[in-house]
C-alpha cells in the first residue's frame, strides 16, 4: 500500500488500482504550491469535517474525476446538491472497498461546520483496513482516552496519521499519549506548518517520539510511503 502526503491533512492511500483520498486542502496551502490537482484521480474523497482546510478541493476533484465523496449525511448533502455521487454514513458505520479492504468512521473530538456556518455533522476519523495493514486516519481530533480501543477494532495499527500541529487540534505530546493508547509504533504527522500558529519544531518532534520509542515521520508534500512493514506491538 502506498500512502502519499499532499500537504496539511490530505493523504492519499493506494493500494491494487484504488485511490482513496482524505481530506483535500491544496489549492490554499502555500506549501502545496508544488502539487498540481488537475493530475489528482481518486476513486474516493473522504471527508472528516467540514472546516475548510479539510474540504477545500474536494469539489473541484469530485468532478475531475468522478470521485465519490464519502462523508456524514450532512457533508453529503453539500456535495449530492451539486450533482457529486456520494456515499453517507456516520460514525460506527463501515464502509467496504471489496477486496481491497474497509473503512471505519469513528468520532473524532473537534467542531465541524462549513465556510458559510452551516452545521457539519460529527467531526470524525478514518480507521481502514486494506491488505490485512491498519491505517488511522485521525482527522482533527483532540486527546481522547476512546483511543484505546482502537486496537480492538481490527487489530494493531501499522499506521497512525495524527495530527500534531497543536491549536486546533493534538499537539506533540498528546499526539505521543495518543500513539501510547492505541499502541501505534509509527505515526505520520499531518496538521502542522500550514499555519504560522501550527508551526512545529520537526527535530524537537521526532526526537520527543523517540524518547517514547515511537517514529514520527514527517513527510514533504508530494511524497509517499509504502506500508509493509510486519504488525506488531
Ligand atoms: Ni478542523
Ligand atoms: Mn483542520
Amino acid at each position: 500500500m502506498k500512502i502519499t502526503y499532499y500537504g496539511h491533512s490530505c493523504v492519499e492511500l493506494e493500494s491494487k488500482g484504488i485511490k482513496v483520498m482524505v481530506d483535500p486542502f491544496i489549492s490554499g496551502n502555500a506549501l502545496a504550491g508544488k502539487i498540481d490537482i488537475s493530475k489528482l484521480n481518486p476513486n474516493y474523497i473522504l471527508l472528516t469535517h467540514a472546516h475548510y482546510d479539510h474540504i477545500l478541493d474536494a469539489e473541484t476533484i469530485a468532478k475531475q474525476c468522478n470521485a465519490k465523496i464519502l462523508s456524514n449525511p450532512e457533508i453529503t448533502n453539500y456535495y449530492g446538491n451539486k450533482k457529486i455521487e456520494t456515499i453517507s454514513m456516520n460514525v460506527g458505520g463501515v464502509f467496504s472497498f471489496g477486496s481491497v479492504g474497509e473503512v471505519k468512521m469513528l468520532q473524532a473530538i473537534h467542531s465541524s461546520s462549513f465556510p458559510d456556518g452551516t452545521y457539519g455533522g460529527l467531526a470524525c476519523g478514518y480507521l481502514f483496513k486494506f491488505e490485512n495493514r491498519v491505517v488511522y486516519i485521525a482527522g482533527d481530533t483532540a486527546l481522547t482516552y476512546d483511543f484505546k480501543l482502537l486496537p480492538f477494532i481490527y487489530g494493531f495499527i501499522d499506521l497512525a496519521v495524527l495530527p500534531i500541529g497543536g491549536n486546533y487540534t493534538m499537539g506533540i505530546e498528546d499526539a505521543i499519549t495518543a500513539s501510547k493508547f492505541m499502541k501505534v509504533k509509527t505515526i505520520l504527522g499531518c496538521h502542522y506548518d500550514t499555519f504560522p500558529v501550527i508551526k512545529i519544531d520537526h527535530v524537537y518532534a521526532k526526537k520527543k517520539f523517540k524518547e517514547e520509542e515511537k517514529e514520527l515521520i514527517l513527510l514533504s508534500i508530494g511524497k509517499d510511503i509504502q506500508i509493509n512493514f510486519a504488525q506488531e506491538i
